[in-house]
């Protein structure tokens, strides 16, 4: 498993700051590992710690980090990788870059209409069983785990970072934004975590983190959903943000999860916090 440990982020300086607002620090997952770094190649090099098995086995959609990042991780781990894409139309894997490298990576593509999934996943998992099977998205434990002791490292060597307000990050399927609350309930702060939802009404996130079954105070988590049911929706005013984000900070957002961390800052007028930027860089090749 040495090969795919996640380097430290520590190697580079974590701490970016937003110019113009220097009370908005910014904490770069982007670089944590190679090729794909982000919050799903972290939370992969947990998930499969330790585990032997004869190859992995993971689902997602046309524009899913976790599945590349699962390819990424076969590959260096010498395993066969199969991923379920579930996509209502006939796609074009050459069209997403997410899909396009985990291919080269040697990963094989299954397309699975919605309405289908969860019948065919179970099949899937049937058939492949010594295969790892590693839940969408990454959402475990272990996933989460490996987050609450990453944001108390981060504290440990920034304590000024004790003095925020907030930390905002994508919400996908909340195990990042939970790992890094159990962090902050551990050191026993003040600091709220804003999930920005890029698929999910709040209710659905709230089913989500009852997965994971760890009690949140409802004061220390705000969901904001306006972007429910917008998933990869790309809109005019995208690109111009990105690169107006850019050049404040160092930062290229992914245009399908962390611009919306992007767009939410913009409209807010909120101070004193920390941004995680969480990866999915390769989505910015997207046509
Ligand atoms: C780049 C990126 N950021 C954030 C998320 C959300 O992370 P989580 O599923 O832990 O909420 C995802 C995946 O859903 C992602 O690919």
């Amino acid at each position: 498993m040495n090969r795919m440990e996640v380097v430290p982020i520590e190697k580079r300086s974590p701490l970016l700051s937003l110019a113009g607002n220097s009370h908005i620090d910014i904490l770069d997952e982007s670089r944590n590992a190679p090729l794909c770094g982000g919050n799903k190649m972290r939370k992969l090099s947990a998930i499969l710690h330790g585990e032997i098995c004869k190859g992995l086995l993971t689902m997602g959609s046309t524009y899913s980090n976790h599945c590349l990042a699962t390819a990424c991780c076969g590959a260096l781990l010498g395993l066969p990788v199969r991923l379920l894409i579930v996509e209502t139309v006939p796609c074009k894997p050459s069209r997403f870059p997410n899909l396009n490298l985990a291919h080269r990576l040697g990963a094989e593509l299954v397309f699975i209409p919605p309405p289908e999934a969860r019948k065919r996943i179970d099949e899937e998992r049937e058939c492949y069983k010594d295969y790892f099977w590693i839940p969408g998205g990454g959402h475990t434990r272990k996933g989460l785990e490996v987050y609450r002791s990453w944001f108390r490292r981060i504290i440990d060597d920034h304590p000024n970072l004790k003095k925020k307000d907030w930390v905002v990050l994508p919400f996908g399927t909340g195990t990042t934004a939970l790992g890094i609350l159990q962090a902050i309930v551990d050191l026993n702060l003040e600091i709220q975590v804003i999930g920005i939802s890029v698929a999910r009404t709040k209710e659905a996130c709230e089913e989500s983190i009852k997965e994971l079954g760890v009690p949140v105070e409802e004061r220390r988590l705000k969901i904001v959903d306006c972007f429910a049911g917008q998933y990869g929706k790309r809109e005019s005013h995208h690109h111009s943000l990105q690169c107006s984000y850019f050049r404040r900070s160092g930062v290229f957002p992914d245009p399908i999860y962390n611009i919306r961390v992007v767009e939410f800052l913009e409209n807010e007028s909120i101070e004193n916090g920390v941004v995680i930027n969480t990866g999915g860089m390769l989505n910015t090749l997207l046509p």
